[in-house]
């Protein structure tokens, strides 16, 4: 029985949000038991052109959620005009810290909305209106968060693409929402990369998405880049002129505010939808509640905004909260390997929140690079992305926290919008590696395979959510039908979301990871069907399936198995020649760290390859492998072990 090792001090506590187990199960079971009232409560917080006329409807048969119908409201106006009238435009909104640390620009409440509403009118004066797509293929610079926020404005859809994504994945994904408008930068720093190429990759997109009528580029470095006349033109040049009015467009509650592609269990990523009022409400409140955000803290998630994380935690939770967020360009080890502890010190962060993975690497250059810096302002540490192990939750609690911070161990995906489960900083005494309990209004249940809800403690399961929450994306674009078939069919009545977990004899949940074939590498999400494609891309490639090993820092690693066509050899310049594919197809942070060749692949007498035991000889469990007498051709499985990589 695993014993909580963290319980908050009292000085901690008093000032909370939530500042006892016995107060969080209360307000638990009154979100549970009263959901319509208590999220009424909650969505009063912000600021409604029209009140909502019915708080629900879930119908998770049909895969039909709605929340506060009828209700009229704009996200930017929400995140901006109204902290501005309530007298905090001179506040601090926005701190950017550039990859080179001698770069940084803030931003108060009052410039963010002239900056937003400038760009809401570069957007129209292009074209865009209301329901149209508008897609960002950016680095982690300012003119991400305007852009997006300027959508939200004018009631435009943005999709934002992740910038290390290649020019076939950024066509792909422009292709399947049909973006109109296309906003990156000339090229992009990232620790020493100091020109990656987004302007030249967006080139390469844009030659094959009939429906981008226009470019818009942010300069970031100045490096010289081509500009096509007709089509292309300068953010500072259409910013200048801009008129700096431009008056929030009234959206329905659920009309969609942004599309962002996910991973799921075959090559076609999807493109997750949020509507607007749900999505912001579920934002701001977790993001206040989970993190305790107070007034004067300074708060930095160091995620990027090409994922849901940057999304919900570093734009719209905390600026509908009127924080101050921290958004940063670099990466944790550059110019060296205390980069984060020094921003930390030089902005006096107070909330800090994190993926484990970097933890990882952290941990492995010693405590030197932490001890060194002064990190007395901080009061709170979060992970989200992967389970945290022992050592890296110990590691984080101890000398990044001094033994002083509790951490929110926050587990949520793209489809939830927001939070799900996670501790209670001011409440929750905390066991490492345990999310421990739902947040307000979530009923997390373990089922088994066939269907059944497991009851009890000390039980695994598979993790379902029981019923809707305000975050909850509503739709695939354009594939309601994948996401009926995705999320509702496995089990009849429930949201399922993919992951296994246990539930130990406290009631605390850990999760153990994805149960399809989703990996997580580094804390991207990535399908192993995606990976495949781009592997069978290759010249001289047959087949190929890829499974995930556990790595000591990216937490996954990927291990490719690849049958060459007859007559070719599976030598380096092959491997190669994939890893290079791998790149173009869907970028650099899916590159396979191991491939293996083999003549063929273990598969079932009806051809299905039978990952099962792929992933026992990726993980070295080659011992014990299980049944393998239902193989069409069981000798296959010897030549596999004894060639392991
Ligand atoms: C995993 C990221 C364990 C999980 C917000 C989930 C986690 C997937 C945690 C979603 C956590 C996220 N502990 N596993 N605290 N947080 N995951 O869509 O497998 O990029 O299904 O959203 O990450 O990844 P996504």
């Amino acid at each position: 029985m695993t014993k909580p090792v963290f319980t908050p001090s009292r000085e901690w506590s008093e000032d909370a949000h939530v500042n006892s187990l016995p107060q969080y199960k209360l307000i638990y079971r009154k979100s549970k038991d009263s959901p319509e009232s208590f999220w009424t409560g909650i969505a009063g917080r912000m600021e409604w052109i029209k009140k909502w006329d019915e708080v629900k409807e879930e119908d998770f048969v049909n895969g039909k959620i709605r929340w506060f119908k009828n209700g009229k409201l704009n996200v930017s106006a929400n995140c901006l005009d109204r902290h501005v009238a309530e007298g905090n435009g001179g506040k601090t909104a926005l701190i950017w810290e550039g990859n080179n640390p001698e770069e940084d620009q803030s931003f108060t409440y009052s410039e963010l909305l002239t900056e937003v509403q400038k760009c809401a009118n570069v957007l129209k004066g292009i074209g865009i209106q209301k329901g149209d797509r508008v897609c960002m293929y950016m680095q982690m610079v300012p003119q991400l968060p305007i852009s997006m926020l300027a959508c939200a404005r004018i009631g435009a859809v943005h999709s934002v693409v992740f910038g290390a994504f290649s020019a076939d994945a950024l066509r792909d994904r422009i292709n399947d929402s049909e973006c109109k408008l296309l906003i990156t930068q000339d090229t992009g720093v990232r620790g020493t990369k100091q020109n990656i190429p987004m302007k030249i990759n967006a080139d390469k997109a844009v030659a094959e998405t009939p429906s981008i009528e226009h470019v818009l580029v942010v300069k970031r470095t100045g490096e010289t880049i081509k500009m096509q006349s007709d089509r292309d033109s300068w953010w500072h040049e259409k910013m200048d002129t801009a008129d700096a009015v431009c008056a929030p467009e009234p959206m329905d509650s659920e009309d969609p505010l942004f599309i962002l592609y996910t991973s799921g269990s075959t090559g076609k990523p999807k493109g997750v939808l949020h509507t607007t009022g749900g999505y912001l409400v579920y934002a701001a409140y977790t993001h206040q509640i989970i993190f305790d955000y107070h007034e004067d803290d300074i708060y930095w998630c160091t995620a990027d905004i090409g994922w849901i994380t940057g999304h919900s935690y570093i734009v719209y939770g905390p600026l509908a909260n009127c924080a101050v967020s921290v958004m940063f360009e670099g990466v944790p080890n550059y110019p060296d390997f205390g980069r984060f502890w020094d921003v930390v010190d030089k902005h006096k962060v107070t909330l800090f929140y994190t993926a484990p993975t970097a933890l990882r690497a952290l941990m492995k250059e010693g405590n030197e690079p932490v001890t060194s810096r002064d990190l007395s302002s901080l009061r709170l540490l979060g992970t989200v992305g992967e389970p945290i192990k022992e050592p890296e939750w110990n590691w984080y609690c101890n000398i990044v926290g001094k033994g002083n911070c509790p951490i929110v161990d926050t587990w949520w995906q793209t489809e939830t919008g927001g939070i799900l489960i996670t501790p209670l900083p001011g409440a929750t005494p905390l066991k490492p590696g345990s999310a421990t309990f739902p947040f307000f209004g979530i009923e997390p249940v373990l089922m088994t395979e066939d269907g059944h809800e497991i009851e009890g403690n000390d039980v695994s399961g598979l993790l379902a959510i029981k019923h809707s929450w305000p975050g909850q994306m509503r739709t695939i674009y354009g594939d309601h039908d994948r996401f009926i078939e995705t999320y509702f069919s496995q089990f009849p009545g429930y949201y399922f979301t993919g992951d296994g977990a246990r539930r130990d004899d406290e009631g605390y949940y850990y999760i153990t990871g994805r149960v399809d074939d989703v990996l997580n590498v580094s804390g991207h999400r990535i399908g192993t069907a995606e990976v495949e494609g781009g592997i069978g891309k290759a010249d001289g490639v047959a087949e190929a399936a890829v499974v995930g090993f556990p790595h000591d820092i990216k937490g996954q690693g990927i291990y490719a198995f690849v049958t060459p066509m007859t007559g070719v050899d599976g030598n380096e310049t092959l491997a190669e020649k994939i890893r290079q594919s791998v790149i173009a197809d869907i970028g650099p942070h899916v590159k396979p760290d191991k491939i293996q060749f083999t003549p063929a692949l273990p598969k079932t007498r009806s051809g299905k390859i039978m990952r099962r035991i792929l992933r026992k000889i990726a993980e070295g469990d080659v011992d014990d492998l299980g049944d393998i007498s239902t193989l069409a051709d069981p000798s296959v499985v010897e030549s596999l072990v004894k060639e392991r990589v």
